[in-house]
């Protein structure tokens, strides 16, 4: 079952999805959260820390693993999702670093890096709840349109489009990844629950493909219908286009 949940502007939309993720904590303080990179989640981020800070929130049992990295950026790159997510929340909570967990962006084989990040996923013992953004062209994590549904943690060739979109985080284009490793389909279609937060026009029209489209790979979020539980907040923005339909 998919809910809709529209929110006035950003700050109601982080403010909104926090509350979700602050359910989720109450309710089993040992979680295990997906955990997504983007500019989108940074307001939901901030909100976390504050609440934490308050002490009405508490991270020191919680576990994370996050969707993706860039291949080939260190952990000191100001670019790569480790240093992101260090940043922009583990470093503002009280979770314990050894709990959280981004795919290895420095292991140069593959095969090795995608299966040693499965196992990671798998130790945890599942992800109880799993947050998204979702790319312009329906890309969920770092999974691309594709002929197929990628099922586990693969690396991918990013698209010009992704590339295009992620380079005004860059110097210039030319220093934009061109791979990444990302959790696969079924790793995301695993977790217990789904939250995906989405703002602004520019994500109207994808949100209105990919939940009241066809279910195809060429829409990757488009496979989230099939999921039990998720949970879509946004903006007035981002929901002109469904507005009608939720
Ligand atoms: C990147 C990330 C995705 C994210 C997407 C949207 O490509 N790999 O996980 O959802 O960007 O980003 P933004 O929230 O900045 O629109």
């Amino acid at each position: 079952m998919i809910k809709f949940i529209c929110a006035k502007d950003y700050d109601e939309m982080s403010r909104r999805a926090a509350n979700v993720i602050s359910a989720q904590l109450i309710e089993k303080a040992d979680s295990v959260l997906g955990l997504a990179t983007g500019s989108t989640p940074i307001g939901l981020y901030n909100c976390l820390a504050e609440r934490c800070a308050m002490g009405d929130l508490d991270f020191s049992k919680v576990t994370t693993v996050n969707l993706d990295e860039y291949k080939g950026l260190t952990h000191d790159n100001d670019q790569s999702y480790y240093y992101f997510m260090n940043k922009n929340l583990f470093s503002k909570i009280n979770i314990d670093p050894a709990n959280t967990n981004v795919p290895d962006g420095t292991i140069e084989d593959p095969e090795e890096a995608c299966a040693k990040y499965e196992a990671i996923i798998a130790a945890t013992g599942g992800i109880d709840l799993q947050l998204l953004g979702i790319g312009h062209n329906g890309h969920i994590g770092f999974n691309e349109p594709a002929d197929v549904f990628p099922k586990l943690t693969n690396c991918v060739d990013l698209t010009e489009s992704t590339i295009n979109a992620n380079a005004r985080f860059f110097a210039s284009i030319e220093d934009v990844p061109t791979q990444a490793y990302t959790m696969g389909i079924q790793t995301i279609m695993n977790a217990k629950k789904i939250l995906l937060v989405a703002n602004g026009a520019g994500k109207a029209e994808i949100l209105k493909k990919s939940f009241f489209g066809d279910i195809t790979p060429q829409v990757p979020a488009s496979v989230l219908q099939l999921h039990p539980d998720v949970t879509v907040v946004g903006d007035e923005e981002a929901f002109a286009l469904i507005k009608d339909l939720i």
